[in-house]
């Protein structure tokens, strides 16, 4: 956030979904200048998610990060709402960050497609194809793929993915977005779970796998794979961080993207923790309970 301003490619946007995405979307595109609208469905979740955001922008002026008239700055540059449908023609980019289902977010990109005609329309998808959900949107050329990784503000990379008629000058737009925010764009192509996701699916999957055989617990896979292979946190861990509502669907449409190909199959026991709302961090308890948000006892 330090340094001289610059007007972002996309100055005015809108970010729909207030929850884990669309609070580090809406920190990130605040600190880079840009004004914001962060919407959802859940008024609860706009006042949980614009106090998580400025609380965060104030933690980060603390750690010397930003000062503290930036971080007062961008936290004045954010409004919120309930109508994430809401027409306007001050909008510039919509960043959709809602649950992972394509019936969903086709429903919102619909009503988006009349509603902000002069958007360029961008879905923070995990693993649905960007075409499909483009193909409810009057002219699909306006649609992409923006898929920033959680936390948002530290993970650098973003995946950026066109459609099959997303025109040229949105990718580079998007693009141009990404680095004025000081993160990194990298080009995925639209097939099921983009690239991250899909070179990231075999240690879930496989951890799974090996935790329903009884071989190994939680705790033990998620140290085997942080010290082994020198990674920051386990399978588990990882799933609880995101949530086990998001990471289920996404290993369920790559496995359905590619056909019901075996070998991407997802775990029936995930299923079942999603439907038992041990989902994870958001919850309190998934593969861990969380007591102050630090895990402590495997379930
Ligand atoms: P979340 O469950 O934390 O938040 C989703 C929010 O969307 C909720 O506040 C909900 O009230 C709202 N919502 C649902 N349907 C809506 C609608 N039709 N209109 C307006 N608001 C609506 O979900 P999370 O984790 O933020 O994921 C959102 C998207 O980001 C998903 O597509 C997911 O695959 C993707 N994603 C998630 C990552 C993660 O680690 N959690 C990482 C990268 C992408």
């Amino acid at each position: 956030m330090r340094g001289s301003v610059r007007m972002p490619p996309f100055p005015r946007i809108r970010v729909i979904g207030a929850g884990t995405m669309g609070r580090g979307i809406t920190q990130l595109a605040a600190g880079a200048g840009c004004t914001v609208e962060l919407t959802d469905q859940s008024a609860s979740a706009v006042d949980d998610g614009m106090a998580f955001v400025a609380r965060m922008l104030q933690r980060s002026a603390a750690k010397g990060l930003s000062t503290p008239d930036e971080a007062e700055a961008a936290i004045g540059r954010i409004r919120t709402g309930v109508d994430p449908t809401a027409p306007s023609d001050e909008i510039d980019l919509v960043i959709e960050a809602v649950a992972e289902r394509i019936d969903v977010k086709q429903r919102l990109f619909a009503t988006l497609s009349g509603a902000l005609p002069g958007a360029v329309l961008a879905s923070n998808t995990s693993s649905l194809s960007i075409t499909a959900i483009a193909s409810v949107v009057a002219d699909p050329s306006r649609v992409i793929g923006l898929h920033f990784f959680n936390p948002v503000p530290l993970m650098k990379i973003v995946e950026v993915v066109p459609g099959t008629r997303t025109s040229p000058d949105v990718l580079t737009a998007a693009r141009a977005f990404v680095e004025h925010t000081g993160h990194t764009p990298v080009q995925a192509k639209d097939s099921p779970g983009f690239l991250v996701n899909l070179l990231g699916r075999g240690l879930p999957t496989e951890a799974l796998a090996v935790l329903d055989e009884d071989v190994a617990d939680v705790a033990d896979i998620d140290r085997i794979v942080r010290d082994m292979l020198h990674l920051k946190m386990g399978p588990f861990e990882l799933m609880d961080l995101s949530g086990l509502d998001v990471s289920h669907p996404v290993l369920e449409s790559i496995w359905k993207g590619f056909y019901g190909d075996e070998r991407l199959r997802p775990a029936g026991s995930t299923q079942v923790r999603v439907s038992a709302g041990l989902l994870g961090r958001k919850s309190g308890e998934g593969f861990y309970r969380y007591a102050d948000g630090f895990p402590q006892v495997p379930s």
